[in-house]
C-alpha cells in the first residue's frame, strides 16, 4: 500500500524503458532532485534510518556510492550532523585505500574507500539511490569493515523488490522509502 507521500515521491521517478539496454527501465531521479519538496522529504526519510527513537543521531559516518548515492548520502550527513564519506570506483581516491570487487551481470566492479575514512569504531550508515542485486551495498559494508568500522544501517530510495538486494544486505537495518 502506499501513502501520499510515497506516490508523490513515485511520481517524480521517471521510468525510461530500455536504457542502458533492452530490457531494463531506467529509474531516472532526476525530477525528484529538481523538486525542493520531494528532495526534502527523500533526504528527512532517509536521515531517519541514522536516528534512535529519540530523535538522536546514532551514527558517526555517513557512506555514500558513487555516483547517486553522493546526491543522497551528503545532505543526509549533513541533516544528521555526522561526517559523509565517499566510496568510489576504481582509481579516483588518491590516497591508500582498501578495494573490493564483485560481480556484476557480466563482468566484475571494484569499489574503494580510503583507509583512514572510517576509524576503528566508527558506527555507519550506508545511502544509496537503488537496492538491486545488493553487490553495491554487501561490497560498501566489507570496505568498512575492514576499515574497524560497523555498518548499523542501510537507507535507500528505492528497492527492486524482484531482485535479491535485501538478503546481500544481511543482518543490519534497512530502510528504503519506496519498494518497486
Ligand atoms: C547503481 C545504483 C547503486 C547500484 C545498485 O549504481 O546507483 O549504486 O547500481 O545496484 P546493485 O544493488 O545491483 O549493486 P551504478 O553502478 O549504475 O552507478 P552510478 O550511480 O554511477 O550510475
Amino acid at each position: 500500500v502506499r501513502s501520499a507521500a510515497q506516490s508523490a515521491l513515485e511520481r517524480l521517478i521517471v521510468d525510461v524503458p530500455d536504457y542502458p539496454q533492452a530490457g531494463v527501465v531506467f529509474k531516472d531521479i532526476t525530477p525528484l532532485l529538481a523538486d525542493h519538496d520531494g528532495f526534502t522529504a527523500v533526504v528527512e526519510g532517509l536521515a531517519g534510518a541514522g536516528r534512535g527513537t529519540d530523535g538522536a543521531t546514532v551514527v558517526d559516518k555517513v557512506v555514500g556510492m558513487e555516483a547517486r548515492g553522493f546526491i543522497l548520502a551528503a545532505p543526509v550527513a549533513l541533516a544528521l550532523g555526522a561526517g559523509f564519506v565517499p566510496v568510489r570506483k576504481a582509481g579516483k581516491l588518491p590516497r591508500e585505500t582498501h578495494a573490493v570487487s564483485y560481480s556484476l551481470e557480466y563482468g566484475e566492479a571494484t569499489l574503494e574507500l580510503h583507509r583512514d575514512a572510517v576509524q576503528p569504531g566508527d558506527r555507519v550508515l550506508l545511502v544509496d539511490d537503488v537496492l538491486a542485486t545488493g553487490g553495491t551495498v554487501a561490497a560498501t559494508r566489507e570496505l568498512v569493515e575492514r576499515c574497524g568500522g560497523t555498518v548499523v544501517g542501510v537507507a535507500v530510495l528505492m528497492e527492486l523488490s524482484f531482485l535479491p538486494g535485501r538478503d546481500a544486505v544481511g543482518d543490519v537495518p534497512l530502510t528504503s522509502l519506496l519498494t518497486i
